[in-house]
């Protein structure tokens, strides 16, 4: 990966009708990276990949490509290509003229064209479906030659948004791992868009969270899931317990009313913080005054483990773990200073937090579900 960004994005904001869609937004992507935009819907994905395309253009701030200022370049002239979210193939043409499409708008030989034509379809493992009709391609199928098509056109960048929507499960993780593979063969940038935490963190080298238009935390996968900067990225990445709580001094934090020896430093004496501790980090003991102690109150079996509720105090926890509990026993819980992460108070805190509407979620997803049944 190269160390300069060949994508700059420079205190970007844009409003669509007077509404703040984007704001203040930097980003830097290196060469050869793969980097994900993950957010909640509406959150201003699409829109920041159609800045980079050239598709909108932002009425603050501006975009470079290798330092180049490319903010007023239309689309066409940057070396940027386009998989959306809808990946609209060209039906009347078949799979080959589908991939040749960019190669023939640009008059290369007929001789380059098929060789190109060979080499991305055999990228993509549909060596074979020259001659096929796009309309009898299964939706993976189809996936493939979008994929096939845009890297045909030789792009230094590829910006892909949210392109494994429309798949069912298997077909999508098989593809997260093949979309990998050709990103690492071929050393394009990609640009990814997904909703989807569990896609980002397996897929990225860098994730950028984002939520209402803003950058809430740009690292790595390992970054993003282990040091959230706040209690959005916390709740978004994962399943947390996130409690009030307050930074003593440097490595002794306190809540849930005891005091904690942690691993982070350089907060203000007694500042008021947000503590996030996730269900896996959290061992189950035998109840003692050495630990919080709290009562069993919901157990599920998810295959790996089971997610144990925990009721401590009135705040509910939650814990994965291997070993079953009984509904109704008490336990201890054990976490350890380097289990406890401490992040900022922001405009995001008390709004997640404890489990306890955890078994109302469980019925209404149940209510949704029978509905959906009902209406098929
Ligand atoms: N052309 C437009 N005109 C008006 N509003 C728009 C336009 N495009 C996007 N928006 C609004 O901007 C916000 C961000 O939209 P965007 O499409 O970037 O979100 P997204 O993160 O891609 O969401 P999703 O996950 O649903 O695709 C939304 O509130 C959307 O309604
Ligand atoms: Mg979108």
């Amino acid at each position: 990966m190269g160390e300069n960004p060949i994508i700059s994005l420079q205190n970007i904001g844009v409003s669509f009708d007077g509404e703040a869609v984007l704001n203040h937004l930097n980003l830097n992507i290196r060469d050869g990276e793969f980097v994900t935009l993950l957010g909640p819907s509406g959150c201003g994905k699409t829109t920041t990949l159609r800045i980079i395309g050239g598709f909108v253009r932002p009425d603050e701030g501006d975009v470079f490509f290798n330092g180049q200022r490319i903010t007023d370049l239309p689309p066409h002239k940057r070396e940027v290509n386009t998989i959306f979210q809808k990946y609209a193939l060209f039906p009347h043409l078949n799979v080959y003229e589908n991939v040749a499409f960019g190669m023939r708008i640009h008059k290369k030989s007929e001789k380059e064209i098929r060789k190109t034509v060979h080499e991305m379809l055999e990228m993509v493992s549909l060596s074979g479906f020259e001659r096929r009709s796009v309309h009898r391609l299964s939706g993976g199928q189809q996936q493939r030659v979008a994929i096939a098509r845009a890297l045909a056109n030789d792009p230094k960048v590829l910006l892909l948004d949210e392109p494994l929507g429309a798949l069912d499960l298997k077909l999508r993780k098989d593809m997260q791992v093949e979309l990998k593979r050709i990103q690492q063969t071929t050393g394009i940038t990609f640009i990814f868009v997904t909703h989807d935490q569990e896609e980002a963190l397996s897929m990225s080298d860098t994730v950028v969270v984002m939520d209402k238009g803003f950058i809430q935390q740009i690292g790595t996968p390992q970054d993003i899931y282990n040091e959230p900067q706040n209690a959005f990225v916390a709740d978004f990445i994962g399943e947390s317990n996130i409690l009030d709580g307050v930074m003593h001094e440097d490595y002794l934090c306190e809540f849930a009313g005891r005091r904690f020896p942690c691993v982070d430093k350089g907060f203000a004496p007694h500042e008021s913080v947000d503590v996030v501790i996730r269900p896996e980090d959290i061992d189950v003991m035998p109840p003692s005054e050495e630990y919080l102690t709290g009562t069993v109150t919901n157990v599920t079996f998810k295959g790996v483990h089971y997610e144990i509720i925990v009721d401590v105090k009135g705040f509910k926890w939650m814990i994965q773990s291997t070993d079953y509990q009984e509904e109704g026993a008490l336990i201890g819980l054990r976490i350890q200073p380097d289990e406890i992460h401490i992040m900022k108070k922001s405009e995001y805190s008390g709004m997640f937090g404890d489990y306890s509407t955890f078994s109302d979620e469980m019925e209404e997803d149940l209510a949704l579900s029978e509905e959906v049944e009902r209406e098929e």
